[in-house]
């Protein structure tokens, strides 16, 4: 490089990794973890509103189960949280191992397809212990290298755990990531990774998010290549 090329602008990083939430993002299951967590509730003798639902996004199975008991002024011993998260997670499954291709979100099989054509290497990164089956279920499986699950970490977004071991899995450093999130758990979870994010929903929640769309549908190459310069 030439003295009159040389800048003191740091060298921008270049998006190399995909890394992508599951619920809310590439699929719409949070109906389903709605039902089956009010069915519960309503067990239990009480009931909770979607609004609270929205504070379930992208935490953990038990964190869910805590919230809502404690909504519900519900008292539990430790071994009976067990059995009511196992109760619940048996509906769940029930519900999902229905799902079918049609409820992917929209856009997102084009996306996958053209940033995986595109040389982007692609991990999913969920609290979910059920990805496989969602997955499979929805037929998207194939576009993920790297599956880093609530089955994997232990501690929840928004820890950044789960992203780290995206990027180590997929062999790419932190800055050279991109997630796509639509809980705010997840987008702080990103940026505490040293990660750009993307916003899946509201801007006015998802303060924290480098980028929001309200589905990956709106998302081209483009974008990406964008916040590399960021
Ligand atoms: C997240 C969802 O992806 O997975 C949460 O947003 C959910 O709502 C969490 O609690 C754990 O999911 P599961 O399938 O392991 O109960
Ligand atoms: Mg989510």
């Amino acid at each position: 490089m030439t003295l009159e090329h040389y800048s003191e602008k740091p060298i921008p990083m270049e998006i190399k990794a995909c890394l992508f939430d599951l619920d809310g993002v590439l699929v719409d299951t949070a109906v389903y973890h709605f039902k089956a967590w009010r069915k519960l509730a309503n067990h239990l003798g009480f009931d909770f509103t979607e609004a609270q639902n929205e504070q379930l996004k992208g935490i953990s199975r038990v964190e869910s189960l805590n919230k809502i008991l404690a909504w519900g002024n519900v008292e539990k011993t430790e071994e009976e949280k067990q059995q009511l998260a196992t109760e619940k997670n048996e509906w769940y499954v029930a519900m999902i191992s229905k799902m079918t291709p049609a409820e992917v979100l929209p856009g997102t099989v084009d996306f996958l397809t053209a940033i995986k054509k595109a040389g982007y290497k692609i991990a999913l990164g969920s609290a979910s212990k059920n990805s496989a089956l969602i997955l499979e279920r929805t037929q998207i499986a194939h576009f993920f290298e790297e599956i880093v699950d609530g089955n994997l970490v232990s501690k929840s977004k928004p820890d950044p755990e789960v992203f780290f071991k995206g990027a180590t899995l997929l062999e790419v450093q932190p800055s050279e990531c991109v997630v796509f999130e639509d809980a705010v758990a997840g987008v702080e979870a990103a940026k505490r990774a040293g990660m750009k994010a993307i916003g899946i929903g509201s801007a006015e929640v998802l303060t924290q998010a480098d980028l929001v769309v309200q589905n990956l549908g709106q998302l081209t190459i483009g974008h990406l290549q964008q916040l590399s310069e960021l």
